[in-house]
């Protein structure tokens, strides 16, 4: 009989909303959807919203990770989503979380060691690349917004 293999990955990207009067309703839905199917699919991680962008990450079995990025990838509340990082991983930083929403001002941003410099000077998740997007994760897995 063979066994499936299951590789723990994490899943990072970045994207632009287009709704420029995004509510806290809608943004309220996002996160019911997601943490309704995460749960089912044994997913985790976060989301971060700041200045019109968002900041994801998704942990979990690598096919169900990567079959569930495709899908929202095509979700049309979003575009210009861009994958910065798809790689495996010991363990989850958000395990508890099946879509955790750390509510974080860009203020609280600036102030993260590492990136201080980059939001200060106005830039958005947007425009990350793959090593600020990982101290932006570190940032969120020890961090105060845990509470
Ligand atoms: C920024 C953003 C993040 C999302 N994150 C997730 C997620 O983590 N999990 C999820 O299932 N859907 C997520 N979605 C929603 C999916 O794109 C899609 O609408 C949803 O999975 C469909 O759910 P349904 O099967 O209940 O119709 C996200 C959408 C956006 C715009």
């Amino acid at each position: 009989m063979g066994q499936t293999k299951m590789e723990l990955i994490h899943l990072i990207y970045t994207s632009a909303t287009t709704d420029p009067d995004l509510t806290k309703e809608a943004l309220d839905e996002i996160l019911e959807q997601s943490r309704a199917n995460n749960s089912k699919l044994d997913v985790t991680g976060i989301l971060l919203f700041d200045m019109g962008a968002f900041f994801q990450v998704l942990e979990g079995d690598s096919d169900t990770v990567e079959s569930l990025y495709r899908r929202i990838e095509a979700d049309e509340r979003h575009k210009n989503v861009v994958k910065l990082i798809s790689e495996p991983i010991e363990e989850r930083s958000f395990g508890e979380w099946s879509m955790g929403y750390p509510k974080v001002t860009h203020a609280e941003l600036e102030e993260i060691p590492g990136l201080n410099d980059f939001f200060a000077c106005g830039h958005s998740f947007i425009e990350l690349e793959d090593g600020r997007a990982k101290i932006l994760l570190k940032a969120f897995k020890g961090g105060q917004w845990r509470l």
